[in-house]
């Protein structure tokens, strides 16, 4: 059977760099109570016009088809994790696809939020361990500073997210013991409303103090998108953050001593975790919970915020570029967010 290894990486952040005291123009927020709660001090913002999600997903896609020896042509399926896609739909797997100029190939929209890079890299292992597809472009782009609060009201959320992509180009291979030892997904959607943006949608719960039956089709057209909805200001994320935060901090180290102990690791034997970057405070603390040492985990969290689906690879792809994963490390990417959902891939690289 074959198995599917990373064959080459890529990331991409826009230029722009916003700092916490930058914020402070437009809410009351402080860079000491950002630091101190998350670890971020600055963030990158996509142009306003010229970059999307989709404009910064090539950019990463570009380097890792680069880096993996072969051209855009060769791709044989695209998966792209998003939350903050271009379009409502079409999702972006196609827009990538005609941007890219790639061959009528099957494009997969995966939506898991931040656990979104993880869910799309293990389906398209799968598409490989089938031996129905032979490189897989797998992408986690995401253009939050577009959809966010950016008054007081909004900044505990929108102090936290930043912008950029990250891609892979997974590939089939027929060596042994190497690349994707397993991968682990998981979701409780009890939790669903606790970090979500809730509309635009088809749920009604806004409308709940209303008769709907005495409404006319045309009426409630309208009210998928409305001035009322604006005005509550219900078109932006709403977070729960202790209770994501307490829920993160058991998930994170189930799921890797999940990917561990089905391989049979121990985390002593792990070279590299590789944590989606929700929070550093997050990251620290799982890293205490498995007696990591700190050269046994990546962060960077510090210069991009939270990225959602391209905080991974993005974090995966800085990591191998400073030298930090070489041949035959144990490397672990592991992730939680919004649905709840959460994931995590074991790789020998
Ligand atoms: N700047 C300054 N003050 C802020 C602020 C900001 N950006 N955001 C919130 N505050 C204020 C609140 O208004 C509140 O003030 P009050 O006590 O006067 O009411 C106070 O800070 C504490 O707010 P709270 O929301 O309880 O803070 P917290 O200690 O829970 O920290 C998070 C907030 C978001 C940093 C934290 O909950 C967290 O990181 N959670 C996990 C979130 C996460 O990882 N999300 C990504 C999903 S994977």
């Amino acid at each position: 059977m074959p198995r599917s290894k990373i064959a080459g990486i890529g990331m991409y952040v826009p230029e722009k760099v916003v700092t916490n005291n930058e914020l402070k123009q437009y809410m009351d927020t402080d860079d000491q109570w950002i630091q101190e709660r998350t670890g971020i001090q600055e963030r990158h913002y996509a142009h306003r016009t010229e970059e999307t999600t989709t404009t910064m997903a090539v950019e990463a896609a570009t380097i890792a088809i680069h880096r993996a020896g072969i051209s855009a042509g060769d791709i044989d399926f695209i998966v792209f994790a998003t939350l903050s896609p271009d379009y409502y739909f079409p999702g972006c797997g196609v827009l990538l696809q005609r941007a890219m100029k790639m061959k009528e190939i099957g494009a997969l929209d995966v939506r898991n939020q931040c656990s979104g890079f993880l869910y799309a890299l293990s389906v398209a292992d799968q598409f490989i361990k089938t031996g129905m597809y032979k490189n897989i472009l797998v992408v986690g782009s995401e253009k939050h500073s577009f959809g966010l609060d950016f008054t007081t009201r909004g900044r505990n959320i929108s102090v936290i997210f930043g912008d950029g992509a990250g891609a892979v180009v997974l590939q089939a291979t027929e060596k042994e013991n190497c690349g994707i030892l397993s991968t682990h997904l998981h979701s409780d959607g009890e939790s669903a409303e606790i970090l979500a943006m809730y509309n635009p949608g088809t749920h009604a719960n806004h409308w709940a103090d209303k008769n709907y039956a005495a409404f006319d089709e045309a009426e409630i057209g309208q009210m998928f998108m409305s001035h009322a909805m604006i005005d509550q200001a219900q078109n932006f994320p709403f977070m729960d953050g202790q209770s994501v935060f307490k829920k993160a901090v058991v998930k994170f180290p189930e799921v890797i001593m999940e990917a561990l102990i089905k391989n049979g690791y121990n985390p002593s034997d792990i070279n590299l975790l590789i944590p989606h970057q929700a929070n550093l405070r997050i990251s620290q603390f799982v890293q205490q919970k498995l007696k990591l040492r700190d050269d046994q985990v990546y962060n960077n969290i510090q210069h991009y915020g939270n990225t959602t689906a391209a905080s991974v690879p993005i974090a995966l792809c800085e990591a191998w570029q400073k030298g930090m994963i070489k041949e035959g490390d144990l490397v672990c990417l592991a992730a939680f967010g919004s649905g709840f959902t959460w994931a995590s891939a074991l790789l020998k690289w």
